[in-house]
């Protein structure tokens, strides 16, 4: 099993604020808590804005969007993407779901 540490006394930053898409006309906005184990640095919570209109309704749909879009190095896990495998768990909006069964609204 792979442990994870946090540095000594870290504290969540405000990260990068992400260009909102052009020609957008219904924007969401996302703020994903961002890590990165190597680089030692604090965690962060980057922002992201969604393009409603070209994007599909379910919370993986926009990370799945923002990582072709936007920001590669956005990492996570998926598989089934119809609420069997769990490997898309993650917290959204302080409880502990699914991110292929959540819609954004
Ligand atoms: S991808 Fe399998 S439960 Fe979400």
């Amino acid at each position: 099993m792979v442990e994870f540490a946090l540095p000594k006394n870290s504290v969540v930053g405000e990260g990068k604020t992400w260009p909102r898409p052009e020609g957008a006309e219904r924007l969401r906005e996302l703020r994903i808590y961002r890590w990165n184990p190597e680089d030692g640095a604090n965690p962060r919570v980057d922002t992201y804005f969604i393009d409603v209109d070209d994007c599909g309704p379910m919370v993986l749909d926009a990370l799945i969007w923002i990582k072709n879009k936007i920001d590669p190095t956005l990492a996570f896990r998926r598989s089934c993407r119809e609420g069997i495998c769990g490997s898309c768990s993650m917290n959204i909006d302080g409880l502990n779901t699914l991110a292929c069964t959540k819609g954004m609204d």
